[in-house]
């Protein structure tokens, strides 16, 4: 082992694990490029002052998690904790507004937040996201949501759990949050909490201490005070849910960790997975683009927990199609004029889309065997001096242990009808 470990909440993906990565992030990027998003990529690092503005002064997130970091030229730059606020950084950058709305666009990438480590809660983790921006429709908001719940069907996930809000908008939020002010102001709370009532009161809806949670039963709701535009949107994306057949939970206490929500908020949860349930999260940010300059921008978007979706599909034990497997074939060649042969043929297996490896190191017919079962491949193709010179390899199934020579000219087409 090495002197060095990864950092304190970071992990390394290897394989054979790493394929079910790769697999949940396909199965996520997929279900958006279907419905017309177009792949976007921002730098890892950006200006502090956009995670600032866009996340929210008064967040956790920066208030407590960001990796900031001065560079040699005297700037003040942040690794990127969440995508939201750099999406809509590029847009306007690019005037993508101006073009047909709504844009639409889908990322997929590493974030990072300085939070305390535990399962299915890093430091550095992965997220696919999706963004529809510049559209005040609640179909916009049903179909986002309904994107990340056919992600999570596609890969097998039954323990899903979509819970549904809103925040309201800047005319009855501040009604709202004023009278949640004054209600938390009478509870018996620490120094720490209180310091919350005034700089984010909503978040300590969110506290899990069941002290605190007892104290929250008879809290204000959103629901009683919201304007009647935004009581209409709300019952608008509800029933279109409905009709739609997603099946969701109001939560009428759910509060997201970032500032920029207005309307519409939602959270998939999974339940095997403990505290971190939280595998996909999301809503409308209809001020964001104003609060970062640019013009009125309607918008609604999600971001799913690739880390903790994998940690989702182990705990309910369901392998994802296709990231199990090693290659679709394994070459053994015995003897030094096998392997000058096999090697060619593994050329052109891999010409014909055919994923093959081949026992390097003039290993013997025991160690190069056992590699083949390690690489986990469906056939093995095995060949010696006599093999050779009756023009046939050995094509051994390596589930059924069954093997037939095949000759030399039709070994990659033999193949290929097999794994048809
Ligand atoms: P978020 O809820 O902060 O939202 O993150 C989305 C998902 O990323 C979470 O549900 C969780 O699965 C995963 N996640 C977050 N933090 C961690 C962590 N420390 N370790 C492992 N997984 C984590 C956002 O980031 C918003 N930008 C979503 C959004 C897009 N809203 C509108 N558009």
């Amino acid at each position: 082992m090495s002197t060095y470990q990864a950092p304190k909440g970071t992990f390394d993906l290897i394989p054979p694990k790493s394929a079910t990565f790769l697999a949940v992030r396909e199965a996520m990027s997929a279900v958006a490029r279907r419905a017309g998003y177009g792949y976007v990529e921002t730098p890892a690092f950006e200006d502090t002052a956009l995670f600032k503005r866009g996340v929210g002064e008064s967040s956790d997130i920066v208030t407590k998690e960001m990796y900031t970091f001065t560079t040699r030229g005297g700037d003040s730059l942040t690794l990127r904790p969440e995508g939201t606020a750099s999406v809509v950084r590029a847009v306007l950058q690019h005037n993508l507004d101006k073009g047909a709305l709504p844009v639409k666009l889908y990322y997929s990438g590493s974030y990072f937040r300085y939070e305390r480590p535990q399962k299915g809660r890093y430091r550095h983790f992965s997220q696919v996201g999706a963004e529809a921006l510049g559209s005040e429709d609640p179909l916009v908001d049903v179909e986002i949501i309904m994107l990340a719940a056919e992600a999570f069907r596609d890969l097998g996930l039954r323990q899903v759990r979509l819970l549904l809000n809103t925040l309201g908008d800047s005319e009855c939020r501040p009604v709202y949050r004023a009278a949640l002010q004054q209600f938390l102001r009478g509870l018996d709370l620490d120094e720490d909490t209180r310091a919350r009532i005034d700089i984010n009161p909503l978040r300590v809806l969110d506290d899990k201490r069941p002290e605190v949670r007892a104290q929250l039963t008879d809290a204000p709701v959103i629901a009683d005070y919201l304007c009647d535009a935004c009581k209409a949107y709300h019952e608008e994306v509800r029933s279109l849910l409905s009709i739609g057949g997603v099946a969701f939970e109001d939560d009428p206490r759910l509060v997201r960790g970032l500032d920029y929500y207005t309307r519409t908020t939602f959270e998939f949860v999974h339940d095997g997975l403990g505290a971190q349930s939280a595998i996909g999260g999301g809503g409308r940010y209809d001020g964001l683009s104003q609060e970062l300059g640019g013009p009125p921008l309607p918008s609604v978007g999600w971001a799913l927990g690739v880390d903790r979706t994998v940690l989702a599909l182990e705990a309910e034990g369901v392998a994802v199609p296709g990231s199990g497997r090693g290659v679709d074939v394994f070459a053994v060649p015995l003897g030094e004029a096998a392997r000058h042969l096999l090697f060619g043929l593994v050329q052109k297996l891999r010409r014909a889309g055919v994923s093959a490896d081949f026992a390097f190191g003039g290993k013997g017919l025991k160690g190069a065997m056992k590699a083949a079962d390690r690489s986990g491949a469906r056939y093995a193709v095995v060949a010696g001096e006599r093999d050779l010179s009756a023009d046939v390899v050995q094509l051994k199934d390596l589930e059924s242990g069954e093997q037939v020579p095949v000759p030399i000219d039709r070994l990659v087409s033999t193949i290929k009808e097999k794994l048809s």
